[in-house]
């Protein structure tokens, strides 16, 4: 390992946004040209799923292409707080599960984590049991955990749920899991990937069925192959993984994150403006391609995990978001700001989750035409949006916002940042790179700016 290694302890690791995202705001100054080529990161939802699965190992774990972000940083605090030993270079983090010390995750951490409930699985299998918080209530909706448990609870365990914490535990002397014919009501991302990562050391074999086939799935499939894992199927319907006694070390890059690469997708579109990025897995953006062409742009291959964007006019679409290889649910705040300034009336039907539309208001006070009707958002094209104060509402909603004011006549002002924080490495850096015109500035604590009354009320 080249450099010198910090070893991150609890209170070492940034597990909140940075210091300035709650004071601070994003001024972006719209309709400026784009231009040149940007690195995408490694995936954040990957990411976060894999350092889960590295509590199944009780040897050495190496990850490489880790991306900064604060909820990648919250996970390696969970880790921590459970005794695993964390050393990061950049973005090589070494991890050392040989010891776990504790089976009860902290309710301060998870709550601010829902993916860290992915962690019941790996603890589970491998310490036979564990204590984690329910992860609570979410922005884009109520996110239950029902397919997590009713899954582990076909594979021999005992789940009881008492004062909001899930106490899971493996019966008999042996406390192994035991294989089972599991059948998702639907194909939950996580819930495949906590029943994935329980099944790696379980007797015997588990069939997954009707499992998401989302690429992060197939990145842990991977990674766990890795460390001798036996899971054949991830990416169809079909996951069969066929238990070990142990997990052996290994040495994992994370996938490149192709809602990353589908955002700058849509900034090339948005801003009209040739732009190319690399490393992307173009596979992993099917749908996403699909729908661009559908309003007008080309996107080209470069190269094998190279992608260039060549913007045409842009035209109205309808689009419904679906698990993989569906429009993918993380796509569709950013489409639907694409979607503002392209001609004709275009839909969108959120159909994942069930309260992702909260960008709707935002993008209305920039000048948008969309009217809601449930979970579905009718938009008409206007010719341009117009700066104004907005508040970033979600993750994805918060990249949305940031896209609408790259097409917006004058400065727009984006409140929330802690929400951008936890999923874009770097994004301002990124975009002023592309030549956007955006800074992130500090502003007084007293100060009101004018949006923050419309989005306290949608709270
Ligand atoms: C993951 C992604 C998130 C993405 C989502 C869908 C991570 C960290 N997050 O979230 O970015 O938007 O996939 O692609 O990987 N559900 C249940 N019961 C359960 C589990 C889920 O009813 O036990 C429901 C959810 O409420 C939701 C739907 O299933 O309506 C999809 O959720 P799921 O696929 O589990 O998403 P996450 O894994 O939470």
């Amino acid at each position: 390992m080249e450099g010198r290694p910090i070893t991150l302890s609890i209170d070492r690791i940034q597990t909140s946004a940075p210091p300035e995202a709650g004071n601070s705001v994003l001024q972006i100054w719209g309709r400026s040209p784009l231009h040149g080529h940007v690195r995408i990161s490694g995936a954040k939802n990957a990411a976060l799923v894999v350092l889960a699965g590295a509590l199944l190992c009780p040897e050495h774990c190496r990850l490489r292409n880790v991306p900064s972000l604060v909820d990648v940083a919250r996970m390696g605090q969970i880790l921590s707080a459970l005794g695993v030993k964390i050393q990061q270079n950049g973005d090589v983090w070494d991890i050392d599960a040989s010891d776990i010390s504790h089976s009860q995750a902290p309710y301060e951490l998870v709550s601010q984590l829902r993916a860290s409930f992915f962690a019941i699985g790996p603890l589970l299998a491998r310490l036979g049991d564990v204590r984690i918080p329910l992860p609570g209530g979410c922005a884009i909706g109520a996110r239950p955990v029902d397919l997590h448990v009713r899954g582990l609870q076909a594979m021999g365990a005992d789940v009881q749920i008492h004062h909001g914490v899930v106490h899971a535990s493996i019966p008999g002397v042996d406390r192994r899991l035991k294989g089972a014919c599991i059948y998702l009501d639907y194909p939950s991302v996580g819930a495949t990937e906590t029943l994935m990562m329980a099944a790696t050391l379980a007797d015997g074999e588990t069939r997954i069925e009707n499992a998401a086939q989302e690429p992060e799935v197939v990145d842990l499939a991977n990674f766990c192959r890795s460390m001798g894992a036996k899971i054949q199927g991830a990416g169809t319907k079909t996951i069969i993984i066929s238990g070990v006694r142990r997990l052996h070390e290994t040495d994992y890059s994370i996938v490149p994150d192709r809602i990353e690469a589908g955002t700058f997708l849509v900034a090339g579109a948005i801003a009209h403006s040739e732009i190319s990025m690399s490393p992307v897995v173009p596979d992993h953006l099917g749908a996403t391609i699909a729908k661009l062409r559908d309003i007008g742009s080309r996107v080209v291959r470069e190269s094998h995990d190279c992608l260039r964007i060549i913007p045409g006019e842009n035209r109205a679409t309808d689009i419904e978001t679906l698990p993989y290889p569906g429009f993918p649910t993380d796509m569709q705040a950013q489409f639907m700001a694409l979607l503002t300034v392209s001609e004709g009336n275009s839909t969108i039907s959120e159909t994942v989750f069930e309260n992702r539309l909260r960008h709707v208001a935002e993008l209305q006070r920039m000048g948008a035409d969309i009217r809601l009707k449930g979970n579905i958002a009718v938009i008409r094209g206007v010719p341009f949006l117009s700066g104004a104060p907005v508040m970033a509402t979600d993750l994805r909603a918060s990249a949305a916002l940031v896209l609408a004011a790259l097409a917006a006549d004058g400065m727009t002002t984006i409140q929330g940042l802690q929400h951008l924080d936890r999923g874009y490495e770097n994004l301002t850096e990124k975009m002023q790179k592309l030549g956007a015109k955006l800074e992130r500035v500090p502003v007084e604590v007293n100060a009101q700016p004018e949006a923050e009354s419309s989005a306290s009320a949608l709270k």
